[in-house]
């Protein structure tokens, strides 16, 4: 279906993409109509070696070698000035073009199959919660594409970090599956660009985004509770649950406090209590550390949705 130039959903180790043939500006185009995705938002180009990444971008900083090697393949994407091969509808007129190699093994070998590169956003509605598991892009996507290689529940459940050059400086983009420290360990001090509203450089940057259609509420939770008496509530909390809530109510992200399987919880968790009928679900944010940096940077975009 791929060689077709039709779409399918796949799946990696962050969130199932809604891929395509990167060389195929129709399939492209194909994606972001799917996704109901502002033409302006561009996509992550998928790959399965190392080499295949020189073919696909001009020049490699010694920085984005060195996480490549730490990190790829895995949750890390680069951001790279793309050769004349990369369409210009899937960057969105850009001159950098995004790309990783997802370490899925079922991806990896679909990918060493085909002769040409997936371009694949998350596969989910524009806006929405990103799909973890096969079923959730069923549910959304099902009847407007043909297939959906089902891979099982994603280990890692936030998107990759992406990392670009400001002038030469590395900078975190979006934060993701790989740890700001982590990349501070390899490369040294980071960059992180903060949210934009308008016109963002990365979409992925956009302040409303991952958002369910109950409104959630972000705060502490016990006095969050308190305001919200007499609603039907919904809680995502990291560690502890609450008494007064009935728990099929509650998601707890780990009752261990580990920040890995908070992640791979959390938006599974949130299309849960999306699920049900609520008025308000209240969560509260992690410690902004580690991986508590995506998951916080998830919750404080799906609250501002
Ligand atoms: O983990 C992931 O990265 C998942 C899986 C499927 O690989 N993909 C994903 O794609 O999260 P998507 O489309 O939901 O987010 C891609 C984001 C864009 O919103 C944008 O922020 C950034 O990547 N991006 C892509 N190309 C870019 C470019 N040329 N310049 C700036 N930002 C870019
Ligand atoms: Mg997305």
């Amino acid at each position: 279906m791929l060689r077709e130039g039709r779409l399918v959903g796949i799946p990696t180790e962050t969130v199932y993409g809604l891929a395509g043939n990167a060389f195929d500006d129709k399939a492209i185009a194909g994606i972001f109509q799917v996704k109901n995705r502002p033409f302006f938002d561009p996509l992550i180009v998928h790959i399965n070696t190392f080499e295949g990444l020189s073919q696909l971008v001009r020049s490699i900083p010694r920085e984005a070698i060195l996480l490549a090697e730490a990190f790829m393949p895995g949750p890390l994407t680069l951001l790279l000035p793309k050769k004349d091969v990369i369409p210009e509808i899937l960057t969105a007129g850009s001159f950098l073009v995004a790309i990783r190699i997802p370490s899925h093994p079922m991806t990896q070998e679909l990918l060493s199959r085909l002769s040409f590169p997936l371009a694949a956003p998350s596969a989910n509605p524009f806006g929405y919660i990103s799909p973890t598991t096969a079923k959730h892009v069923e549910q959304q996507l099902g009847d407007k594409i043909p297939y959906i290689l089902d891979g099982g529940a994603c280990k890692v459940g936030v998107e990759s970090t992406i990392v670009g050059f400001e002038k030469g400086k590395p900078t975190v983009f979006r934060k993701g599956g790989i740890a700001i420290e982590a990349i501070e360990e390899v490369i040294g001090p980071v960059r992180v660009r903060p949210h934009s509203s308008s016109r963002p450089d990365a979409p992925g940057m956009l302040k409303s985004h991952y958002s369910p259609k109950i409104p959630i509420k972000l705060g502490n939770i016990e006095s969050l509770l308190k305001k919200h008496h007499g609603n039907a509530i919904g809680v995502i909390s990291f560690k502890s649950s609450f008494p007064s809530i009935p728990e099929e109510r509650q998601v707890l992200l780990s009752r261990k406090g580990d920040f890995a399987e908070a992640a791979h919880n959390l938006f599974s968790g949130m299309r849960y209590l999306d699920g049900l009928k609520l008025d308000v679900i209240l969560a509260e944010l992690l410690p902004e550390r580690d991986l508590g940096k995506a998951i916080n940077d998830r919750l404080r975009r799906a609250s501002a949705g």
